[in-house]
């Protein structure tokens, strides 16, 4: 498998953990890139269901080195509890890296993200309040504190000391909040930064000389290709970017190391947060796939919103991650839906769209244009390959690979690593 990126193809939650989990079997090294405990990914193993956010689902599987890059955000209470819960089930984490040049996320980023949000009223974006857009405003602002600044004491302090000072000011005279803590931030980030320190290293050196020396290596997604800050679907967005390219930036290799690029996406269509969603279903159908696909966020247990499949959508996904294949899970959610529709176009003003718009304002008010399909009644749970699919299952999967022009090489059936086949 070389080295491959593998990235959300819709609006995260696609099944990521899992795909990510039975790959990291053949992998030497599993590295995150962006985004930080926003993320949600859920493996199933042996019956144990992990939620892991910002430690690569490849820690599971013994060999793997897993690699926190430089362009994740990390909030080191929460990577020290997955640590603790990983290592009380008897993962070994010793093989966990953190980029120092990784940014910090500290209280005022979370009071700023909830007050911001609030401030938006009608018009808020539905952050997962883990303050990671204010982490990496900070970050752009030049102002942000990196993990090489967190385990040196002094350093540490007098940065503190005067993001805290103007953190306050905005927190206070801008939003009417609660001031933030000097002392005890520093009290409790002094000892993160003890814990932490001994995983604290330049991993762009470790994945470089992997990828040099023919190891597998593996990119890890989190998030999806329309919540990216750039091409997605702005502003209902995350402040990363979860396209393929971000690993290039985020884990600080250029783009002629990865060789493969795995876009993950369901069978059918989520989405968490604020923002137009054309294939929205708003009757049973929807709340048959939310229940039966246990659509609710892993981090904070919102409903997901649901619809059908949305052709524009992964074509768009191909285009700006240069998918080299596609894994689709899920499909054992569409079981005994009569008609399956998945949106080809959409139509807007007379005129039809085949091209995700680049604007949200364009995309409010498009109507899908649907293709139907045959359903199937059958269990798929136990399919190992497409000669266990029935039919109609088939047909489905060969018309989606035609409307997207990019092949499906992984389909999943069922939560569990064994419930997976490539093809
Ligand atoms: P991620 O953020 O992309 O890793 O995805 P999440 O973990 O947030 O959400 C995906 C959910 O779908 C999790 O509960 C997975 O256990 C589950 N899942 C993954 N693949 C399949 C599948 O093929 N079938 C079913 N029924 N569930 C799946
Ligand atoms: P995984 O990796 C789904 C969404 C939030 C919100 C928007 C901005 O599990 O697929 P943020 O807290 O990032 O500022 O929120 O992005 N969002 C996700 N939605 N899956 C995720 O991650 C997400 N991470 C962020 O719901 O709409
Ligand atoms: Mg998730």
């Amino acid at each position: 498998m070389a080295v491959t990126a593998l990235v959300g193809a819709q609006w995260g939650d696609e099944g990521k953990g899992k795909v990510i989990d039975i790959l990291a079997q053949k992998s030497d090294m599993v590295v995150r890139a962006q985004g930080g405990n926003n993320a949600g990914h859920t493996v199933v193993a042996n019956g144990v269901t992990y939620k892991l956010r910002l430690i690569p689902s490849g820690i599971l599987y013994k060999g793997a080195v897993c690699v926190v890059g430089n362009g994740v955000v990390i909030d080191p209470a929460v990577i020290l509890s997955e640590m603790d819960a990983l290592k009380d089930s008897g993962v070994d984490v010793s093989r966990l890296k953190i980029d120092a040049r990784a940014h910090v996320i500290l209280p005022y980023h979370l009071a700023l993200d909830e007050l911001s949000e609030k401030a938006r009223g009608a018009g808020d974006i539905g952050t997962t309040k883990r303050g990671i857009g204010p982490c990496y405003m900070d970050k752009a602002e030049r102002i942000g504190i990196r993990m090489c600044d967190l385990i040196k004491p002094a350093v540490f302090e007098e940065k503190l000391k005067r993001n805290v000072e103007i953190k306050n000011n905005i927190i206070t005279k801008i939003y009417g909040g609660e001031p933030i803590s000097f002392e005890k931030t520093l009290a409790d980030y002094k000892q993160y930064a003890q814990k932490l320190a001994p995983y604290v290293c330049d991993t762009s050196v470790l994945v470089f000389n992997a990828i040099k020396s023919g190891k597998n290596v593996l990119f890890e997604g989190a998030q999806g290709a329309l919540l990216d800050l750039d091409v997605g679907t702005y502003p209902y967005v995350t402040s990363s970017h979860p396209v393929s390219g971000g690993f290039c930036v985020g884990a600080g290799v250029g783009p002629t190391l990865i060789k493969e690029c795995l876009g993950i996406a369901k069978a059918y269509t989520t989405r968490v947060g604020k923002g137009p969603f054309p294939t929205e279903l708003d009757d049973e159908i929807g709340e048959r796939i939310r229940t039966v696909g246990a659509e609710f966020g892993t981090v904070t247990g919102r409903p997901r919103r649901c619809g059908w499949l949305d052709a524009v959508i992964l074509r768009f996904a191909v285009r700006v991650n240069g998918l080299t294949g596609i894994a689709l899970n899920k499909l054992d959610t569409l079981t005994g839906i009569s008609k399956l529709k998945v949106c080809v176009a959409y139509k807007k003003d007379g005129a039809q769209i085949c091209d995700f718009p680049s604007d949200i304002s364009e995309l409010e008010g498009c109507e899908p244009v649907y293709e139907e399909f045959d359903g199937w009644t059958e269990d798929v749970t136990g399919a190992k390959s497409l000669n266990d699919l029935p039919a109609n299952a088939v047909k489905y999967l060969r018309a989606v690979e035609k409307l997207i022009d990019c092949p499906i090489k992984m389909v999943g059936v069922g939560p569990d690593r064994t419930q997976n086949f490539e093809i």
